[in-house]
């Protein structure tokens, strides 16, 4: 992945902003969903999304 990679299309949230987040130290999903509001729309990124937090942790 790299930085400018959109992870939700819906809220046009990077891949560099969930790297921002964990650096900041968002830990679980639920954290990093407040700071974001990452997978707050649809719903379709979030299990993509648990899997790039995780392989950052
Ligand atoms: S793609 Fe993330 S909420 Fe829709």
């Amino acid at each position: 992945m790299n930085r400018e990679d959109i992870v939700c299309a819906c809220l046009g949230i990077t891949y560099g902003e969930i790297e921002d987040a964990v650096k900041d130290g968002v830990r679980t999903y639920e954290e990093l969903e407040e700071r974001t509001g990452v997978g707050t729309i649809c719903g379709l990124c979030v299990d993509s999304v648990k899997e790039m937090l995780e392989g950052l942790l």
